[in-house]
């Protein structure tokens, strides 16, 4: 018998096929055929070993063991048989003793203990002190800066009426051998007359030596000795005329030609600085 069923072309692909043989006394059924169809297997995918794979095979709820019947069980072994190193060497004799409690070996400990700080401390005060002092140091004067800080004059090489001209710190410093004659005619000035009026006992510590920084106090030049209308200084920049004093007697400059600290050390030794 042979029977097909087809509703429409649209549901052909729901179409139901049947067919079935039956043998009848005139014909027989054809002998039947076995096709052997080989499984193709498809190995699975790799599984990747990567962080998130074997993240989530770690549990997550909290471990629990349990034993059932044909449950999974599994053995595990403790490594019992690692060696551990012997370190007996490398440790002190007095703390070999496991059983002995750690209050009786305190002392010799503490002792080590307190060495190791103390030298450190030690150590420590005395590269902070050579810090402080190099740190110090850095910022004081230079060597070339000290030497040229204080001068030292030998007064019997200058000859009486002479003003000889010494570089101290950069700058010009007078040094005048005064004659009797300067020194009566500077000691008896009017103090009226004076621009800035300053006594010449006030300005020379010994009448026949006058020291001074020979620097113009308007803009800076340096005046000639022995010159200008009153026998002390001139400054030939803009016509200032000192006296023998170092004052200012005419012209721009303001001040008086400024003395220095300076010292007699003794009757032929001048210090100035
Ligand atoms: S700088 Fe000396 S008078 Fe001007």
């Amino acid at each position: 018998m042979f029977s097909f069923v087809a509703r429409s072309a649209n549901l052909s692909s729901v179409t139901v096929a049947a067919t079935q043989s039956v043998a009848n006394g005139s014909k027989a059924l054809s002998p039947a055929v076995s096709i052997n169809i080989e499984r193709v297997l498809v190995p699975p995918p790799a599984q990747k070993l990567t962080t998130n794979s074997l993240t989530a095979g770690l549990p997550i709820n909290p471990i629990r063991a349990s034993v059932s019947i044909g449950g999974p069980s599994q053995v595990r072994f403790a490594h019992t048989d690692v060696s551990i190193p012997d370190f007996s060497a490398y440790r002190r004799s007095n703390l070999k003793d496991s059983s002995a409690d750690n209050k009786s070996s305190a002392p010799s400990r503490q002792g080590f203990s307190y060495l190791i700080v103390g030298s450190g401390a030690v150590g420590g005060a005395y590269a902070a002190k050579t810090v402080v002092g190099e740190f110090v140091g850095s910022m004081s004067a230079s060597a070339d800066v000290l030497a040229l800080a204080k001068i030292e004059v030998k007064l019997n090489d200058i000859p009486e009426g002479k003003n000889v001209t010494f570089k101290w710190r950069g700058k010009p410093l007078f040094i005048r051998h005064r004659t009797a004659e300067e020194i009566d005619t500077e000691s008896k000035v009017d103090m009226s007359t004076l621009r800035d009026p300053q006594l010449d006992s006030d300005r020379a510590q010994r009448p026949e030596w006058l020291v001074l920084l020979g620097v113009c106090t308007h803009l800076g030049c340096v005046p000639i000795a022995n010159s200008g209308e009153f026998g002390g200084y001139y400054c030939p920049c803009h016509g200032s005329h000192y006296d023998a004093s170092g004052r200012i007697r005419k012209g721009p400059a303001p001040l008086n030609l400024e003395i220095p600290i300076h010292t007699f050390v003794d009757e032929n030794t001048l210090v100035v600085g």
